[in-house]
């Protein structure tokens, strides 16, 4: 079976150098057992070079975002050529926290495109803002999926995406307001039919789907359990030593 994969969103968090270091001594004690899944970490890019030495051999460097020009001089932004050079192989893109700051599904899409072209695993966050009762939610979900997929083509090596489900409802909240392990499940069914309706089934197969929003050691294993999902995308519980180790060590037993 293919490992449980875990992405850690940092944020801008820790606070300094310093902080971040201490962490990763916490993180680096148990590098057995991160071996057991598949372990990104994505932090601050100012503390690359310190994270890209100490997770060496158990993790692997993630990005929160990038930009989405290639070429030419630009000043104040951390290029996709910038971050692969410290070994960066998956980036996070869409997410709520920069759709909020007015990033478009338009400039999702371009940055999706780049990911797969520049060999970069794309981890592409949708989610609804609101759940209401009558359903409408869906047809959110729907349109921004499909407006965040527009620009790839069949043969853009598709099935190497992975969809985070971050319903912005979930995110940073208690654990109380994660998604429920069935409505998790409905999710993934829907995420799954859209995908289907866009680049066939065989492709629609192979793309992973991860959760997001307050995850934590007491309901990560109850979301893994029959909700299709291969893994999650987690912020507050991953930047916790103990809490990282505990959520491990649930999805691995
Ligand atoms: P959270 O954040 O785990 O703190 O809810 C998740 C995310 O923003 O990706």
């Amino acid at each position: 079976m293919a490992k449980q994969i875990l992405v850690a969103n940092w944020k801008n968090h820790p606070d300094s150098l310093r902080a971040t270091n201490a962490l990763l001594a916490g993180i680096s004690r148990k590098r057995a057992l991160y071996k057991q899944i598949s372990l990104y970490i994505a932090p601050s890019p100012v503390y690359f070079e310190s994270v890209s030495k100490k997770i060496a051999g158990f993790s692997n460097l993630a990005s929160q975002d990038f930009p989405s020009v290639l070429e030419g001089t630009h000043t104040g932004i951390v290029t996709l050529d910038i971050l692969k050079s410290f070994g960066v192989k998956l980036a996070i893109i869409g997410h709520s926290e920069m759709r909020a700051l007015g990033e478009t599904s338009k400039e999702v899409s371009k940055k999706v495109k780049l990911a797969l072209k520049s060999g970069i695993v794309p981890v592409l966050c949708v989610g609804e803002r609101i759940r209401d009762e009558e359903g409408e939610y869906l047809g959110v979900l729907r349109q921004e999926i499909k407006l965040s997929l527009e620009d790839l083509k069949k043969g853009d090596d598709v099935h190497k995406l992975m969809i985070a489900y971050e319903p912005v409802w979930a995110v940073g909240k208690k654990s109380k307001d994660a998604v429920s392990p069935d409505d998790l499940a409905q999710a993934v069914i829907f995420i799954r039919k859209i995908l289907t309706d866009m680049f066939g089934r065989d492709t629609a197969e192979k793309i992973t789907i991860l959760y997001g929003g307050s995850v934590n050691p007491k309901n990560i294993k109850s979301l893994a359990s029959g909700t299709g999902i291969k893994g999650f995308l987690v912020g507050r519980a991953s930047l916790d030593a103990k809490q990282l180790e505990e959520m491990v060590k649930e999805l691995t037993t």
